[in-house]
């Protein structure tokens, strides 16, 4: 019964802090995204690349989380705008990942606007 208290606080806290995060979530596990109304015009064209691109490997729920806790989920990294540009250039290089630097610097850009959005 303890363990399922707790259990049961834990999950709710978790919810918690994605109805508090600024940048709006649809989605859990695998559908896990960033809700479209929270990326202005300008991004959609890099929110189509992100979505396009970042799921050949894993789901969005790994950037989503990234941006969320400002903290990277595999490594425990600090997910800020310097790391958003060493991972873009560590993605890109992993094999098959087919992306262009372009395609690589447009997503770096959202990415940075999303943790900003994320923090204020
Ligand atoms: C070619 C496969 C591949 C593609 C494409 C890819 N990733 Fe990853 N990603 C990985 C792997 C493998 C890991 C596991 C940790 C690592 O190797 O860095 C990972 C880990 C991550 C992490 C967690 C890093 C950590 O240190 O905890 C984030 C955030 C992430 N990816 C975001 C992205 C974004 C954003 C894109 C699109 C620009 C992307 N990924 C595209 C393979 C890929």
């Amino acid at each position: 019964m303890k363990r399922f208290v707790t259990l049961a606080v834990l999950m709710a806290l978790s919810i918690y802090s994605i109805a508090e995060a600024r940048v709006k979530i649809s989605g859990r596990g695998a559908k896990m995204n960033f809700s479209p109304e929270t990326i202005p015009e300008m991004y959609k064209p890099s929110f189509d690349l992100l979505q396009a691109k970042c799921v050949k490997c894993h789901t969005m729920e790994r950037t989503v989380i990234a941006v969320q806790t400002g903290r990277a989920p595999i490594t425990g990294q600090p997910f800020n705008k310097q790391a958003v540009k060493a991972y873009g250039i560590k993605m890109l290089r992993k094999p098959n990942s087919d992306m262009s630097k372009k395609e690589i610097r447009d997503i770096v850009v959202l990415l940075n606007y999303l943790l900003d959005e994320n923090t204020r």
